[in-house]
C-alpha cells in the first residue's frame, strides 16, 4: 500500500478558531478526513499528524523520510525553520509544501519560506482544495 504522509506544524491544531479570513473554518480533523478521503480515492493509505513542537515535527520527518509521498503545513515555522528545512533536505519522498492562505498576500514576514526550495511544489492560498490539488500533483509524479 502506498502511503502519503501529511504533516502539520504548529497552531494548526487551532484549525476553525484561527482567523476565518486567513484559515476559513474548516477544522484540522474535517481537513484530515478531506485528505485520507482524497488519497484513498487514488488507492493511497494516510498518515496524519500535528504537533506544536519543532523537535517532534523533525523527528516524524526523520521516521516518515522514506514514506511514499508527503505533504508538510509547517506553519510559522515555514518562514525561519533551517531546522525543519535541514530535516527536509533527508526526505526521498516528493514533498508538497500547502499553506491554506496565500503568504505570497500577507504580512512581508510570511512572504518568504525558507523550506520551499526543498520541496517538490508549493501549493498556498487555496484553502483545503490545495490539499486536495497536492495529493493529485503527488499521485502523478508517483505514476510518471
Ligand atoms: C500557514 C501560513 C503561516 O504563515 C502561518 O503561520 C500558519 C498557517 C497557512 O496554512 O496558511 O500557521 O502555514
Amino acid at each position: 500500500m502506498t502511503t502519503l504522509v501529511v504533516l502539520h506544524g504548529a497552531n494548526l491544531d487551532m484549525l476553525g478558531e484561527r482567523p476565518a479570513v486567513h484559515y476559513g473554518t474548516v477544522t484540522l480533523g474535517e481537513l484530515e478526513t478531506a485528505i485520507t478521503t482524497e488519497a484513498a480515492a487514488v488507492g493511497w493509505e494516510c498518515i496524519c499528524l500535528q504537533t506544536n513542537h519543532e523537535g517532534t515535527f523533525i523527528e516524524w520527518l526523520h521516521e516518515h523520510r522514506k514514506a511514499d509521498a508527503m505533504i508538510v503545513n509547517p506553519g510559522a515555522w515555514t518562514h525561519y525553520s533551517y531546522a525543519i528545512r535541514d530535516a527536509l533536505e533527508l526526505v526521498s519522498c516528493p514533498v508538497a509544501e500547502v499553506h491554506l492562505s496565500d503568504i505570497a498576500a500577507r504580512e512581508e514576514w510570511r512572504r518568504h519560506s525558507v523550506v520551499s526550495p526543498v520541496v517538490s511544489f508549493t501549493v498556498a492560498g487555496k484553502g483545503p482544495q490545495g490539499y486536495l490539488e497536492a495529493v493529485h500533483r503527488l499521485h502523478d509524479m508517483a505514476a510518471g
